[in-house]
């Protein structure tokens, strides 16, 4: 069984969906927020899962509140971390201790749009697609290799809402795929890149590597 610890800072809909997979192999053991009042937490705490908010602003700085979250989640001996709407900044420190089983959802086809406000700024580049992509987490925002991504056109009358709502569906779609890949000891990364194992070879459509059973 693989064990994983989920972080969350507010509505927890990436982690719902990994939570629906039921990812056989996969066992949930933890959700972690740095905001106590974060929705994700409670939805977690009502399946029976083991909850943990620890204020980041009752910390000293990043390089504190980091350390005492990474002794909290070490505490429940994860195989796998996965950021899930999890809105901090992470110290190096923080990285180099789960390089490797730590992965993040961004609602942009990295490495466009890293950072905030990233639908917004694609409407406002005109950019004719956009999408998610799930990545494992380097010291740098938003820049680590690629796991998954799923592409959705942007439509003319679009605006930063009707957008997010097309893309988080794929997210709820690609993120429990590449959790399943890492738990069936098929995603691997090698020389910093990303392999996964007995994948099915893209095709033409909306994401790509396409999606599995
Ligand atoms: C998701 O769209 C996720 O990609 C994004 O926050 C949202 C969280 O929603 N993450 C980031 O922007 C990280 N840079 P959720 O709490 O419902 O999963």
């Amino acid at each position: 069984m693989k064990r994983i610890v989920i972080l969350v800072s507010g509505r927890g809909s990436n982690m719902e969906a990994i939570l629906r997979a039921r990812i056989p192999g996969a066992a949930i053991v933890a959700v972690l927020s740095n905001r106590p009042d974060a929705a994700g937490l409670a939805t977690a705490h009502a399946q029976g899962i083991a909850t943990l908010a620890l204020d980041h602003r009752d910390f000293a700085d990043r390089e504190v509140f980091d350390a005492a979250l990474a002794e909290r989640i070490e505490g429940f001996t994860p195989d796998l971390v996965v950021l899930a709407g999890y809105m901090r900044i992470l110290s190096d420190a923080f990285v180099r201790r789960f390089e490797g089983r730590l992965l993040n959802i961004h609602p942009s086809l990295l490495p466009a749009f890293p950072g905030l406000h990233t639908h917004r700024r694609a409407i406002e580049a005109g950019a004719r697609v956009a999408g998610s992509s799930v990545h494992f987490v380097t010291p740098e925002l938003d820049v680590g290799p690629i796991v998954i991504q799923a592409v959705v056109p942007v439509l003319p009358d679009d605006d930063e809402a009707s957008l997010a709502a097309r893309v988080l569906e794929q997210e709820h779609r690609i993120y429990p795929q590449a959790v399943r890949w890492f738990v069936e000891g098929r995603l691997t990364l090698v020389e910093g890149r990303v392999r996964v194992r007995d994948a099915t070879v893209p095709a033409a459509g909306w994401t790509s590597p396409p999606l599995e059973d």
